[in-house]
Formats: structure tokens, C-alpha cells, sequence
């Protein structure tokens, strides 16, 4: 459904599949039964025999419920070996052991499908790698047009194609004797098996692409060792407004949309579009600085359809601001994941946002926050002393198993971020956690790469 005005949007997410997720808990072990039968069984006897019968039942309920609560609590050891329940006011009692987790990331290789596509640096080239072979051949520019340049840069993380044209193999020098590759006729709209090989090309022209720039910052001084970011480090960071309070973190992705959490934005937040208002560019959100911002006032929330409040699945939302951003060197979007890119736990990410920094806050920092984080996988995320099974395709986990560094409330929406071949990416979105930097309690993020599709999709249609 849509409405128009100062409303939303909703819109059903056709790639995700619906997976309503209930994490299995530990079955609570009940009393033995019989128990009580066997009492009310008891035939009428002397006073002395029923007293004695009395003793022993008594005694036996006993024991058997001692049984009882001890087989539980071996059951709730074993299931849960390094977390503790109910940390408020148990301080002491607090499990210190970590997840024995290993990530290694030399062994695998992240690519998934099997074209894999570059854009050279020196000339704009488009370049193939079919099937893992060692090398990258240019495209021929016969049956090219702009919809597969779409679908490339796409295929790259960028959201659209900005220029594409054919170059002259005689302009660009000599030195393309390995081959080309050719666009089948058929015309496929995934990318896969539209490609083969050639010895030259007919027409002599070859691809040259530019798409949609992001995921770049200018070369800005930091402070080293230091936690708070400088204007321009993080210049797809967006502070969320909502009736005058920041309320959440988003990223830029174009000049007119913004990515955020679903939870960021859903309930009774959701129909009051004109109560949010979006600050680009800022590290301090102090009112003095503020009042020199305009903000970005919002056209249009959409959140996805598939998101569960319960599970926290599919925790995403885009916001459509009424007037498009001024892109500088302290404004600029963040590129998406590749397709068919798989990212191995242990890679190196980074998150900001002005979120509590401390698990017990009352209040958010005035500067924006920055921190190392390096993914888990969900293998890993998954098993019994992390978040046992609660972690769905949709999620990612980044962070520590000792703590420590980590999202909080008020990151909600923010990004998590990771560069690649020098650009960075907007991998996950900061979603929930079990407190905050909690020990086998890293922070859950939403997988910003299933949901490609559905950005696309939004962005294309609203
Ligand atoms: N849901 C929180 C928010 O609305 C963010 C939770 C992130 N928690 C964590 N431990 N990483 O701001």
C-alpha cells in the first residue's frame, strides 16, 4: 500500500523469503508425573501406617522435585555454559568466559557466482573474469546498452550507472591479446550466462563505465588511538531527528535516500513523516550547531514488510527526504555489498554513531563515535554461547566475544561499515544486541546484502 502527503509507505518485499524465526529454548524439565497419583492412591489404613505412608510420599516429592531442579539446572548449564540471565545487580556473578571462536578468513574466498566484474581505474574499462579464470578481459561493445550497464554497476555496489560509451581498442594501445568477452544475444536480466569468449572484437570498440560514485571520503587528518570521528571520516552518517531528539543513526546512499532500522522508524513513529528531520555533515549535534544545520525534512518512510518485531528480522527502512543533499567533502553515500559476495567473519569493519557509551547511559555523546568491529560469522554468532540460533540470514554479528566495543542505543539505524578494493560498503545496519558490549554478545546488524533487491526496487519505484 501508499499513501501520499505527510504518510508512509509500505511495501512488500518480494525477494525475502517470509521465515518467521522462534530461536529453540531449552524445554523447561516439568515434575515427574505420577507424583501426585501415587499420593492419591494411597488406600485407607491405621493412623500410624498412614503417617508412616505420609513420611515416605513427603520424603519422596522431595527428592524427587531436588531431582527435578537439579537435572534443570544441568540443563540450563549445559545449554547456556557462559551467559548469565539476569546480569542487573549480579555483577560478581557475571560469566567471564568467552566463546572459544576462531575466524579465518585466509582460507576463503568471498566471491559466490561465477562472472565477477571490475571497472579498471586507469581507463574505465569494463573487464570479466569468467569462471574463476586468472584472467579480466574487456567487453566487446556489440549489443551493449545502458539497462546491462545498470545491472553491472549494480552488480558492483554502485546504484546506477553514470556514464558508459565505446572505446576505440586502437586509442587505449595494444595490449589486449588474451581476448574479449562478447554479450551473447540472448538478453538475461541476471548476468549470469550472457557472456563468452572472443578472439577480437567486430566492431574494434570495447566498454569504457562510470557509475554512480560512493564509498569514498577525502583525505582528512585523524586522531590516532581516538574514539571520536572527525567531520568527513564518516560522511554517509546521518542523525535522526524525530521530535527534536535524536532518535537513531542512517547512511546515505543517494542524494535523496537514506538507509535505516526498521525498528528505528515502525509503531507509532511511523505515520508522523513530518516529525523526523535528517542532519548530514555533522559530528557534534550540540543545539548551538544544530541551529546552523538545516536539516532534511522527509517525503517518505518505508520500512519492509517483512520486518518482525519480535525477532528483530529484516530490520530496514529507507527514508526519502523532500530535497536532495548537497554532496561534499563532509556529505557523500556510501557504496552497497557486491552481489554474490560473501563476507568471511573476522574482515574488518567499522561503525559509528552517537549512541550511548556506556551499557547503563542516560544520554547520547555530543560527537559522533567511531569503532573498530570485525565480523562473526553466523556459524559462530549462532552456536549456543553466542546467540543460539536467533541469528536469521537476514542478520549479520560484528564485535568482540569479550565485549567491550560495541554498538548501543541511539546507534540503531547506523552504519556498519567495511572498505573494499578502496571503497567503502554499507554492509550492516546496526539492529539489536543483548545489552550492550556484553561478553559472547556482539551486535547484531541487519545483512544489508540480502536486501539489495529490495532497495533497487524502492528506490526505482518512489
Ligand atoms: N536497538 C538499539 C537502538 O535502537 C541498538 C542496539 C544495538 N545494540 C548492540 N548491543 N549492538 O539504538
Amino acid at each position: 500500500m501508499s499513501f501520499d502527503g505527510d504518510t508512509l509507505s509500505v511495501i512488500e518485499n518480494p525477494a525475502a523469503v517470509s521465515h518467521p524465526f522462534h530461536s529453540e529454548k531449552a524445554a523447561g524439565v516439568t515434575e515427574p508425573k505420577g507424583v501426585q497419583g501415587w499420593l492419591k492412591g494411597i488406600h485407607p489404613t491405621t493412623h500410624a501406617q498412614r503417617l508412616v505412608r505420609l513420611l515416605a510420599a513427603v520424603c519422596a516429592v522431595g527428592l524427587l522435585g531436588g531431582l527435578a531442579v537439579g537435572v534443570w539446572f544441568l540443563v540450563k548449564l549445559l545449554l547456556k555454559p557462559s551467559y548469565s540471565q539476569s546480569p542487573v545487580g549480579l555483577g560478581d556473578t557475571k560469566e567471564t568466559s568467552f566463546c572459544n571462536v576462531t575466524e579465518d578468513i585466509s582460507i576463503s574466498d568471498p566471491r559466490k557466482g561465477s562472472v565477477f566484474y571490475r571497472i579498471s581505474p586507469e581507463n574505465s574499462l569494463l573487464e570479466i573474469q569468467l569462471g574463476k579464470l586468472p584472467t579480466w578481459l574487456p567487453v566487446c561493445y556489440e549489443r551493449w546498452n545502458s539497462s546491462l550497464g545498470t545491472l553491472v554497476c549494480r552488480q558492483l555496489g554502485h546504484l546506477r550507472l553514470t556514464k558508459h560509451k565505446g572505446v576505440n581498442l586502437t586509442d587505449i594501445g595494444p595490449n589486449f591479446t588474451d581476448g574479449f568477452i562478447q554479450i551473447t544475444s540472448e538478453h538475461k536480466s541476471n548476468l549470469e550466462n550472457m557472456w563468452e569468449f572472443r578472439g577480437n572484437c567486430i566492431t574494434g570498440k570495447v566498454i569504457a563505465l562510470q557509475c554512480f560514485e560512493c564509498g569514498t571520503r577525502a583525505k582528512l587528518p585523524r586522531i590516532i588511538g581516538g574514539v571520536e570521528a572527525t567531520l568527513g571520516r564518516w560522511p554517509w552518517q546521518v542523525s535522526l531527528y524525530y521530535s527534536n531528539r535524536h532518535t537513531c543513526g542512517g547512511s546515505i546512499i543517494t542524494s535523496q535516500w537514506v538507509v535505516t532500522a526498521a525498528h528505528c522508524v515502525h509503531n507509532y513513529r511511523l505515520p508522523q513523516v513530518s516529525s523526523w528531520v535528517v542532519y548530514a555533515g555533522i559530528v557534534t549535534r550540540s543545539s548551538a550547531k544544530m541551529a546552523q544545520h538545516t536539516g532534511y525534512a522527509v517525503e517518505k518512510i518505508i520500512y519492509n514488510k517483512n520486518y518482525n518485531h519480535r525477532s528483530h528480522d529484516s530490520d530496514i527502512a529507507l527514508l526519502k527526504l523532500r530535497t536532495p543533499l548537497n554532496f561534499s567533502d563532509t556529505i557523500g553515500p556510501v557504496c552497497l555489498p557486491q552481489y554474490d559476495y560473501d563476507l568471511p567473519g573476522g574482515t574488518q569493519c567499522w561503525i559509528s554513531g552517537w549512541g550511548y557509551t556506556q551499557p547503563d547511559g542516560v544520554h547520547s555523546p555530543d560527537t559522533l563515535k567511531e569503532a573498530p568491529v570485525p565480523i562473526i560469522s553466523t556459524k559462530n554468532c549462532n552456536s549456543s554461547c553466542m546467540y543460539n540460533g536467533e541469528i536469521t540470514p537476514r542478520m549479520l554479528c560484528a564485535g568482540y566475544t569479550e565485549g567491550k566495543v560495541d554498538a548501543c542505543q541511539g546507534d540503531s539505524g547506523g552504519p556498519l561499515v567495511c572498505q573494499d578494493e578502496n571503497v567503502w560498503r554499507l554492509v550492516g545496519v546496526v539492529s539489536w544486541g543483548t545489552g550492550c558490549a556484553e561478553p559472547n554478545h556482539p551486535g547484531v546488524y541487519t545483512n544489508v546484502a540480502e536486501f539489495l533487491g529490495w532497495i533497487y526496487d524502492m528506490i526505482e519505484t518512489y
